[in-house]
Parts: C-alpha cells; structure tokens; sequence
C-alpha cells in the first residue's frame, strides 16, 4: 500500500488522520518536533491501531534534516502537511516566529516534493483565510472572496495556498489545500484526542476541563452578539470525519482522479452552532455540568462563520458522520481518559 509522509502527526489531527490511514492501510511516516504535542501520542495511536510509527524528531524549518527522511523512504506518495504552529493569538504575540514557522515548514515539503518527485500534498488550511467575513456572505463556499487575514497565522495559510498554487500551474504536482472549520472532538474509543505541549484556548477544550474541575469555570466570550442567543455562531466538524477527509483526498490524487492539479476544498458540517447551544449539547451528552461565565468579547472573534459543505461531498464524496453530540460525548470520553493517564491539567 502507499506510502504516506505526514508532517505534524503527533498533533490533534495528524495523530487521527493516521488511525484511519492505518485502518485504510497506508504505511505512514510522521516528522513532528513536537513544538505542541508530546511522544505519548504514538503510544496511544499504537494502542488503537497496534502499529508502531516511525517519526522522525525534525525541525520542518530545517531542509537539510528534512531531506533524510525523503532518502531514507524513497516510496513515498504523497505528504499531508498539518505541522504548524496553529494558536493564533501566539501568532499575533510573535508573528516573526509564526511566519519563520509555518511558511518554510510548507515551502521546505514543496521544495523536497519536486526534488523526490512524490506529485500530492494535502495542506492543512483554515477557515481563517476568509477574514472578517459579513452576514451576507455565510454560509462560506470556496468562492467566497478572502479579505484581509486577521493575524499572522492566518496570513500564513493564505500564504501556503498561493505558493502551491503557483507551483501546481509549472510543476508536475498535485496540491489539495482542506479549509477546516472548528475540528472538535476524539477518537470515539477514548483512547486518543488532542495531546498539546501548551495550554489550550479552544472552545471544546476547555469546556470538559471546565467540567472536570481541571479548571474553575470558562468564560463564554460575549452574548451581545447579533445572533439567536446573543453567542458566536460557529461549523464545529468531528476530527474524525475531518481525518476521514484527508483519506479521500490522498485516494483522489495517488488515482490521479483530481480535476485540476490544485484544489480548495471547506471541510465543515455546514450547520452554525452558538456557543449556549455547544455547552447545552455537551452538558446533555455527558450528563455534567460544565460551569462558565459570561465575559466580554474576545478581540478578533467574529460574530458567525460556517460553511456550505457541498465542495466536500461532489469532490471528494465526503459527508460528515458525526453530530455535536457525538463531538461532545468524544471529547469528554477523552477528558476522562487523560485523568485516568494523570494528564488532566489546563496546559493541555
Ligand atoms: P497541533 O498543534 O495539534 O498539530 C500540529 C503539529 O505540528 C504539532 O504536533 C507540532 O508539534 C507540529 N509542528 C509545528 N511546527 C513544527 C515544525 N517546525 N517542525 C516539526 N513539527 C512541527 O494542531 P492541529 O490542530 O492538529 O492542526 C493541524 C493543522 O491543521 C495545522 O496546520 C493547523 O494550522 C491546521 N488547522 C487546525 C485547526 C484547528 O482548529 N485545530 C483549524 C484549521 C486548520
Ligand atoms: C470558538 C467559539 C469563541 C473559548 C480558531 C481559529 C481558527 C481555526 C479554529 C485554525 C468562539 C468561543 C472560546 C472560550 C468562548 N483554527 N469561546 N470561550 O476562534 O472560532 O477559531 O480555531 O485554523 O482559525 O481562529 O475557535 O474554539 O477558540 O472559539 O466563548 O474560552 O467559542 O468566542 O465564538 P475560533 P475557538
């Protein structure tokens, strides 16, 4: 079976990409230096999968280095980049560090593809590459025009987009760029969620902290907004069907069956969910109380972003399989188990 690099696969999503890339059978090779995520992750992707991954422990800025793990597998198909540094307001504090970061972490895995001649990147993009968008434009399709980016980070994706995109129009590659939305949830064993080496500032997060009294309470950011209930509205996708993506993605290029040679594809459920409803599923799949309260705004929020997800289901055949409970109930299974493992604290 093919032979897969992913580049950040110690993080929340690389680490469930490969559980179904292994159920699919691929062969992985991961490259994480984990910057936000620890070695335990392989240790828990091993107990689902009982597949051990090699990962090589490698600076993605670093060329020279990154270049060993191409000689060393000469096999490889395709790479799906996730390695970046993801927080945004870190982004905001440091942009020389982001940008360092992210921009030639994707132009090292451009560079190394044509000089290995391994054809199909998947980029790990984000919603953020729209900017502020207005009421008028929702629920966001592909063609929605980008406005300004909001912070460095996502600059650095409108960034990683246009670079494969022009080098897809004179090379011989294949690049899929999957705009996610709000990726929430775990592995609906238990056994593996989100595993990172800083604190976590995500919505998801820290409500089942909030509920395990790992924290005192969250604030909820606002309820003046001009929504149903006065909360932000957002597309929360379970990072599983988000994984589920990536498979389909990967198919479609190493069958040479993609359309053109680069693609922009929204990974979202297409359903807007305010932040009361999100703690309400939660607080009903599990059965606990999450407690918060209601503070002001946080700088840079929009008010509502959510996608319209039919790219996803003509392109790739895509449809998501889980609903916010199912992202709630996974999330929480996850908070559980990182108590049992003595890893319930706020850094992660
Ligand atoms: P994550 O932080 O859990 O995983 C990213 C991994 O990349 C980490 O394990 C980190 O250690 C590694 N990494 C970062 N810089 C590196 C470097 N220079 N060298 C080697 N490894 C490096 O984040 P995630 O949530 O799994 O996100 C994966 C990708 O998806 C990222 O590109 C992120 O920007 C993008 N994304 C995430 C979200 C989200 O909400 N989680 C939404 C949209 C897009
Ligand atoms: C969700 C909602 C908050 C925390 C970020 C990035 C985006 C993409 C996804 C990477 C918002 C509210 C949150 C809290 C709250 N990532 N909230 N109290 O900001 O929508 O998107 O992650 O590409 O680029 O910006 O996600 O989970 O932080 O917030 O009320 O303690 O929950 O205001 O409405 P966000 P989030």
């Amino acid at each position: 079976m093919s032979k897969i690099l992913i580049t950040g696969g110690a993080g929340y999503i690389g680490s469930h990409t490969i559980v179904e890339l292994i159920k699919k059978g691929f062969d992985v090779v991961s490259v994480d230096n984990y910057f936000n995520s620890i070695p335990l992750t392989y240790e828990r992707i091993e107990a689902l999968t009982g597949v051990e991954i090699p990962n090589y422990e490698i600076d993605l800025r670093n060329l020279a280095d990154l270049r060993k793990i191409f000689t060393d597998h000469t096999d490889i198909k395709g790479v799906i980049h996730f390695g970046a540094l993801k927080s945004v307001p870190d982004s905001v504090a440091h942009p020389d560090f982001c940008f360092d970061n992210n921009n030639n972490a994707t132009n090292n895995i451009g560079k190394l593809c044509l000089e290995f001649g391994v054809k199909n990147i998947i980029f790990s993009s984000s919603c953020s590459v729209y900017g502020n968008v207005e009421p008028e434009d929702l629920p966001v399709t592909e063609a929605t025009p980008l406005k300004r980016a909001e912070s460095p980070y996502a600059y650095s994706k409108q960034n990683g987009e246009v670079m494969y995109r022009f080098m897809t129009d004179v090379y011989d590659l294949n690049v899929i760029c999957l705009r996610y939305f709000n990726p929430v949830g775990a592995h609906p064993s238990g056994e593996l969620g989100e595993l990172p080496s800083k604190r976590v500032n995500n919505l998801v997060p820290v409500i089942t902290q909030a509920a395990a009294g790992v924290r005192p309470h969250f604030t909820v950011f606002g309820s003046d907004w001009n929504t149903r209930d006065g909360s932000c509205i957002r597309d929360y996708i379970h990072v599983v069907d988000i994984a589920h993506a990536h498979i389909k993605g990967i198919e479609l290029q190493l069958e040479g069956k993609t359309e053109g040679k680069f693609d922009i594809i929204n990974l979202g459920n297409g359903d807007g969910v305010s932040v009361f409803e999100a703690i309400n599923a939660f607080e009903k799949s599990s059965g606990v109380k999450a407690p918060y309260e209601v503070g002001p705004r946080r700088a840079g929020d929009v008010e509502s972003i959510y996608s319209k997800p039919e790219k996803a289901k003509n392109v790739l055949g895509w449809e998501p399989q889980y609903s916010i409970d199912d992202m709630m109930s996974s999330a929480w299974k996850w908070q559980l188990k990182l108590e049992e493992l003595g890893l319930n604290k706020t850094e992660l």
